[in-house]
């Protein structure tokens, strides 16, 4: 049962009921390609509150919201008095009261969690500091198109290893059932609490779990996946981070460690490949570095997946809204 559910954080579903989410994405791009219509929140209202900068999350809650009929509206941290003026148990009533569902991203967990507690209506959660789990049904999704399945498929996540996207990968894979790897220097690597969860899910799935510093495990990976070594919130680490992440850049000799011809790159994006952002400009000026978290051979390599993993984004996120708001007959999961 979907209806009036939030998605907070990826344990908030089962494997199976993240497995059906997956499923209801791929027949929604499917429905998309074929220009067959899918108005099934026709009339909704769905705000869309960001404290954080955002094109993929935002671009598909909005473009999901108006395929499913409903109207998107975005309160961005300039146009609301979120934070600054007004709580967040607040924002979550007075929102709650006029719109059928919401997305938040920003900061802290709790906000999410408050938001969902006092607004009465679907929250989910387009990224806070701790999980993406939006991005968790695209990725997987993607993996699926690929390989045909998740299961037993090996995927490495390498770089900042205790960061949102670090984590949300190592719990949804150890729910899922594919093997995950978080491959970060030692201070870097997920949270005691993090990998507790991860430990649980794994023990229910038969996912096989590996912590490490060492860059050889990346042999046998089918996915290598990496992600900012900066996070949103974090931006004066840049120095500490490149000192301490630059090992584990995903480059050609990384990559050739997998042994596995078939390997894809993965990354949720935005990232840092070559000298196109002001961000990387200022870097190059002080370092002289070109790109950061992956190279640009690799990025743009026949091996790389993440323009699809991209678009992933819209039918995922179209597939949550529709299952938790659309009165939708799904059978028992
Ligand atoms: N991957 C992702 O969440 O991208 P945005 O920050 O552009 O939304
Ligand atoms: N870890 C990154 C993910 C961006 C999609 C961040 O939080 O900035």
């Amino acid at each position: 049962m979907f209806q009036g559910r939030s998605l907070l954080k990826e344990i908030d579903f089962t494997q199976a009921e993240l497995a059906y989410l997956i499923d209801f994405a791929i027949h929604l791009k499917a429905l998309k390609k074929q220009h067959i219509p899918h108005q099934y929140l026709a009339g909704k209202n769905i705000a869309l509150l960001f404290e954080k900068t955002s094109t993929r999350t935002r671009a598909a809650f909005t473009v999901a919201a108006n395929d499913l009929g409903a109207h998107p509206e975005f309160l961005g941290p300039n146009d609301v008095q979120f934070g600054k003026k007004e709580s967040t148990a607040d924002t979550a009533k007075v929102l709650g009261a006029m719109f059928d569902g919401i997305q938040f991203r920003g900061f802290k967990q709790t906000d999410v969690e408050i938001l969902a507690a006092e607004s009465g209506v679907p929250v989910w959660n387009g990224l806070t500091d701790t999980w993406h789990p939006t991005q968790m049904l695209a990725d997987f999704m993607t993996i699926k198109e690929i390989f045909g399945d998740y299961t037993g498929k090996n995927l490495v996540y390498v770089g900042d290893g205790r960061n949102n996207m670090a984590n949300s990968l190592l719990v949804t894979a150890a729910t899922l059932g594919a093997n995950i790897t978080i491959l970060a220097p030692a201070d870097l690597q997920p949270a005691p609490e993090i990998q507790a969860i991860a430990a649980e899910k794994a023990a229910q799935s038969g996912s096989h779990i590996t912590i490490t510093a060492d860059t050889a495990a990346v042999n046998g990976a089918d996915i290598i996946y990496t992600d900012v070594w900066v996070s949103m919130g974090e931006e004066d680490q840049y120095a500490e981070r490149i000192e301490k992440l630059m090992p584990y850049q995903v480059n050609a000799a990384l990559f050739a460690k997998t042994e596995n011809p078939d390997c894809i790159f993965m990354h949720c994006l935005p990232a840092f490949h070559d000298l196109e952002t002001t961000t990387m400009q200022a870097l190059h000026a002080k370092s002289g570095l070109t790109e950061l978290e992956v190279t640009d051979e690799i990025f743009n390599s026949p091996n790389s997946v993440v323009f699809q993993e991209a678009e992933n984004r819209l039918h995922s996120i179209k597939a949550v809204m529709a299952a938790t708001l659309g009165h939708l007959f799904i059978p028992k999961v």
